[in-house]
């Protein structure tokens, strides 16, 4: 059983859903797995196997406090996840934003609806990838980590 430390960052809560979903594969395959908000303070890797660090997209960025977690565990796998476009908890200004941004990208305009682009059966599979390649490094002392990026244009 591998000790699994799941980090993230997070603006409207879709990539808490996303770390939570990650947290439920890895018990499932019979692994501990930690869920921790990328702003608290004092987060250590010390007691765990491997961690996976969660990072939303906004404005081209990753938030800052996921930022520095990433550049002291440099991650070697890299996951690429579509997020979800959240209009109706958006204010009036991000919701303009937000909507220039998906026409650009091709993504839904309707304001009036929320919109979910995450294939959960390909994160499921992206963290089963994970664990197995993370179980190889562990045995073979070295530091497994991966960054599951979240935004809607991303997949
Ligand atoms: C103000 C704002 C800016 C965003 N900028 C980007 C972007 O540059 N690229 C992208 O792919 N997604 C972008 N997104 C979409 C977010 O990545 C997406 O909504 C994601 O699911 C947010 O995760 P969170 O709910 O954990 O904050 C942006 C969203 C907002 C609200």
């Amino acid at each position: 059983m591998a000790r699994i430390l799941i980090v993230y960052g997070t603006t409207e809560g879709h990539t808490r859903s996303i770390a939570r979903r990650i947290a439920a594969t890895v018990m499932a395959h019979g692994h501990l797995p930690t869920v921790v908000d990328a702003t608290e303070p004092r987060i250590t890797t010390d007691a765990c196997d491997a961690c996976i660090v969660c990072a939303p997209v906004h404005q081209g960025k990753h938030p800052s406090a996921v930022m520095h977690f990433v550049h002291d565990n440099c991650p070697g796998h890299i996951f690429l996840v579509a997020g979800a476009l959240k209009y109706t908890e958006y204010d009036f200004m991000k919701r303009i934003l937000m909507r220039l941004i998906a026409q650009r990208n091709g993504a839904d305009t309707d304001t009036t609806h929320d919109y979910e682009y995450t294939d959960w059966t390909r994160l499921r599979d992206d963290t089963v990838t994970f664990l197995a390649s993370a179980r190889l490094a562990i045995e073979t002392r070295h530091e497994a980590a991966a960054l599951v990026a979240a935004g809607p244009m991303l997949n």
